[in-house]
């Protein structure tokens, strides 16, 4: 690292929505988590305290806004106000997991727009940076006015996909939302791709109405941001298998997998189902005993690789050329 930095010195620091990938990037960087305590007062309000001093440094807050969602980002929210007030150099927010990213825009009369709310507060609550991990949508970088380096784990799904030896693929995404996403995982990969086109007819429920492309024959990948209810790769990987596709395996990027998710996927035509951990399992080893067809990827060595390059001041975007 070069000896002057205008930010001052690296310093990084954990809410509590993932400490363990915290801890996974503190190792990668070579450096310790600054102490910090994120308490209750006995209302159930948040209160921190930093017990180091932060002044004139380069400070990193990683937080993803997963489950709780409210609780995480309020806590990101409330320390980021006290880094701010404790006069740190630069602040940057990293956040492997934006919540309130899918509602990006209205899509029925009177909705609210959750994820340029959320990106409003995060900005006036003090971040003079974000670091992400494959937003839902590329517009919510322009939901903020300070810089936003948008990380994809396209490379470290990519990756796995090659070490599975499956012949003949095709890349497939659930909606045309992610259309993008497959195109570039079917670029990095150089097989092609199919687009499903899924309505919702309910918040909880999916319907696939056309599978776009040709996947008789071939081995799918179903590529997508995020599984909740996991209801579209349930009726993606059914609709797959119905047109004639030999197997079916899922990469994704967040594993929000609400309440029966994993459930659900098991009992799916999915021969496996790849995520990373921008989000904590809910009850690790019950998942992993049940559902031997997870696995679970790290995104530890991006983003610490990220963290170091915005610090020194170097190209983040040469990490996905
Ligand atoms: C939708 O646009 C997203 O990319 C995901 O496909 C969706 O949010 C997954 O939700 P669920 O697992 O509940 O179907």
């Amino acid at each position: 690292m070069p000896d002057f930095n205008p930010y001052g010195e690296l310093m990084l620091l954990s809410g509590t929505g993932h400490p363990e990938l915290s801890e996974k990037i503190a190792r990668e960087i070579g450096i310790p988590l600054a102490k910090m305590e994120i308490t209750r007062f006995a209302d159930g309000e948040f209160d921190v305290k930093i017990h180091e001093s932060v002044r004139g440094h380069d400070v990193f807050l990683i937080q993803p806004t997963c489950q709780p969602v409210s609780d995480n980002l309020v806590q990101l929210f409330v320390t980021l106000d006290a880094l701010r007030r404790a006069s740190a150099a630069r602040i940057t927010a990293v956040i492997p997991y934006y919540g309130y990213q899918r509602k990006e825009k209205k899509t029925a009369p009177r909705d609210p727009i959750s994820a340029k709310l959320m990106a409003n507060i995060i900005e006036l609550a003090g971040a003079s940076r974000v670091i992400a991990v494959d937003l839902h949508a590329e517009a919510i970088q322009g939901f903020f006015d300070v810089p936003v380096d948008a990380l994809t784990a396209t490379k470290i799904l990519a990756r796995r996909v090659r070490e599975r030896h499956v012949s003949d693929v095709v890349v497939v995404s659930p909606d045309t939302g992610g259309a993008l996403r497959a195109r570039r995982l079917g670029a990095i990969l150089d097989v092609p791709i199919a687009i499903i086109d899924k309505r919702r007819p309910r918040d909880d429920a999916v319907e696939v109405v056309h599978v776009v492309g040709d996947v008789a024959g071939r081995h799918a990948v179903i590529v997508d941001d995020l599984i909740s209810t996991g209801g579209t790769l349930v009726s993606a990987s059914e609709a797959l298998r119905a047109q004639g596709a030999t197997g079916v395996d899922v990469v994704v990027t967040h594993g929000v997998l609400s309440e029966g998710a994993l459930e659900r996927l098991h009992a799916a035509p999915i021969d496996e189902i790849c995520i990373t951990d921008t989000i904590p399992l809910p009850d690790a080893r019950r998942a992993f005993d049940n559902h031997p067809k997870l696995r679970v990827l790290s995104v530890a060595p991006l983003i610490a690789e990220a963290i170091v390059r915005v610090h020194e001041g170097r190209s983040v975007s040469e990490l996905f050329r």
